[in-house]
């Protein structure tokens, strides 16, 4: 299995960022990167754009993601709904033919420092890459209070550590499954 990470926040510091890497250290499988959005400066989808061709570093991405076997997105949630950094991103990717984000076995995580943990923004994540053809993990991981949830050893609760452990290990299972057919 080879993953690709993507963070659909640009914050230097951010904690979705964060929860990649700390997804990365526990996986068996390769991680082939963790998209670094900030220098590839993709500019927001336009039309026009794309009729002069499409970005040459929104063509490196999508060759990154149609190189991957599984993906993993981590990303906050935005007044109630999707990042529109990841929305942009996944609609450029989808003007490339043959398009790489189909059938690839996807997992969503999200920390937000809000009680709701991101989750509604992860529901609406759902639906351009399940549209796409992708298979969405039905578990999804959320941490809510999460600037309180990390220390330099990794989560402060156990109980989070246990639910991140045991998401990442289905997720392996299922993206296994589906690529192994
Ligand atoms: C424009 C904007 C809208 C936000 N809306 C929500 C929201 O609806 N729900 C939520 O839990 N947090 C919301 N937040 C807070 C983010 O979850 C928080 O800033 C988080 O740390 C961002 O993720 P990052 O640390 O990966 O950058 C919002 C933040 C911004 C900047």
């Amino acid at each position: 299995m080879k993953y690709f990470f993507l963070s659909g926040s640009l914050r230097k510091d951010s904690l979705n960022t964060k929860l990649l890497h700390m997804a990365a250290q526990h996986l068996s499988s390769p991680v082939s990167d963790i998209a670094n959005l900030n220098n590839l400066s993709i500019p927001l989808y336009s039309g026009d754009i794309e009729a002069v061709g499409i970005p040459d570093n929104v063509q490196k991405l999508a060759k990154c993601i149609d190189q991957a076997q599984a993906l993993i997105i981590a990303s906050p949630e935005y007044n109630y709904s999707i990042s529109g950094v990841l929305k942009n991103v996944i609609d450029w990717v989808s003007r490339i033919r043959p398009m790489p984000l189909k059938q690839k076995p996807i997992l969503l995580m999200a920390a937000s420092p809000g009680p709701i943990a991101g989750i509604r923004g992860l529901w609406h994540t759902r639906v351009p890459l399940e549209g796409l053809g992708n298979y969405v993990f039905p578990e999804m991981f959320s941490l809510g209070g999460s600037f309180q949830a990390f220390d330099d050893n990794g989560f402060v609760n156990p109980d989070d550590q246990k639910r991140f452990v045991a998401t990442l290990d289905g997720f392996e299972k299922f993206s296994k499954a589906l690529t192994l057919k």
